[in-house]
């Protein structure tokens, strides 16, 4: 049996996710701890600085490479004691990294992640596998998402279709056939998950998100709004795809309001932006003959009750619960994936699923950086 480890700290910038995993001999995944760390004040100034203006002084930029590395390995570092382990017992981390601009289409496609993975492996002493995304990119794909892959390996069923929606800053959806059945994954980025619903929340009400989605139960959907919002080409756009801040965050969410020209109550806002979460990811599952019943929810959004109802109320005949009913509870699979994905790279396995990326090829992921 061997150790891996997953890091992952994703568009929301709510904190570092790391995930402590085993794999035996078959390459049997298990989920043993996990833990978050939040950033600190001044690290997560600077990171959303860099990320919301797109402006980059370059000494800003590498210093904040080894800062986020430098907490990153910190991170793993106190994961490892409290988990009674030392750097000796773990093969592995895999570190995704905080995105700062993803791009993967045009003449020079890229996906830049930070978090610099030999600041990891020289503070832990464990060898590190980073930058996962641009191999997949360099052989035609979008690099993302990379999710699917590893929710096939953990949650797919000999008898039944099932959905997996990963519902972070950007949501992302896996419809999973049956292992029985020879039909390919399909996955994509559907759209916005909390990244809209935070920004909003942080405007208005000075809190990191909306608790349960209490503040948007309060309000009421704004259908002309609404309709501006999905009028978006993103979700018109045919998979595979990918998307990011870079598109939907503030001066998007801006632009739309500005034209919709209603006096709306910043509630009604917050209560329509949910409904966009939910309609594009409930509009993105209908898309596809799929025999279906459940759709199991993971990321920070399966803490949204509100988000939760709505996709139920939209996805009539199916049921939609959390990833915690097959297994891995909703917080971790993130982080987790990282996990399984340094330890396919590891043994020279493929990562990506080209029918999801649109590689050309199944492609061995990220750069090994030795302990
Ligand atoms: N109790 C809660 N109520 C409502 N929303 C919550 C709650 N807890 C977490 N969230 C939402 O989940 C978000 C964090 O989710 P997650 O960590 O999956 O996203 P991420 O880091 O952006 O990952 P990804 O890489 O998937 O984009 C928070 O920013 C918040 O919007
Ligand atoms: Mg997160």
């Amino acid at each position: 049996m061997s150790y891996y480890i997953g890091v992952m700290s994703g568009t929301s910038l709510d904190g570092i996710d790391v995930a402590l995993t085993t794999f035996d001999q078959s390459g049997t995944f298990q989920f043993v701890t996990a833990q978050t760390f939040p950033f600190p004040e001044q690290l997560l100034v600077k990171l959303q600085q860099l990320i919301s203006t797109q402006q980059y002084d370059l000494q800003q930029l590498g210093e904040v490479n080894v800062a986020l590395g430098q907490l990153i390995a910190q991170s793993v570092n106190q994961l490892l004691t409290t988990a009674q382990l030392t750097a000796k017992d773990i093969a592995a981390i895999g570190s995704h990294g905080q995105t700062l601009f993803h791009s993967p289409e045009g003449s020079y496609p890229f996906s830049l992640q930070i978090g610099d993975a030999n600041t990891i492996a020289e503070h832990t002493g464990i060898t590190t596998v980073a930058d996962f995304r641009q191999r997949d990119i360099a052989a035609g794909g979008q690099g993302a998402p990379l999710v699917p892959a590893f929710h096939q390996a953990l949650f797919n069923s000999a008898t039944e279709d099932r959905v997996i929606v990963n519902i972070g800053g950007i949501s992302n959806l896996t419809l999973l056939p049956s292992s029985t059945n020879n039909d390919s994954v399909i996955g994509f980025d559907t759209g916005p998950g909390n990244v809209l619903l935070d920004y909003w929340t942080q405007l208005q009400l000075k809190q990191p998100y909306d608790q349960a989605g209490k503040w948007a139960a309060s309000g009421q959907c704004n259908k002309q709004l609404l309709t501006q919002l999905l009028n978006d080409p993103y979700f018109k756009q045919a998979a595979p795809k990918s998307t990011g801040r870079e598109l939907f965050n503030q001066t998007w969410l801006e632009t739309k309001l500005t034209s919709c020209q209603q006096d709306l109550s910043p509630a009604d806002i917050q209560a329509t932006l949910v409904e966009l979460t939910a309609q594009t990811i409930a509009d993105d599952i209908k898309i596809y003959p799929h025999s279906s019943s459940t759709v199991f929810i993971c990321g920070g959004g399966a803490h949204n009750d509100y988000l939760l109802s709505r996709l139920q109320a939209l996805l009539t005949d199916k049921k939609v619960t959390t990833t915690e009913e097959i297994g891995l509870h909703p917080d971790w699979v993130e982080a987790c994936a990282f996990a399984w994905l340094a330890y396919r790279t590891l043994n020279k396995q493929s990562g990506n699923l080209p029918a999801v990326t649109g590689a050309k090829h199944p492609v061995v992921l990220g750069a090994i950086y030795p302990s």
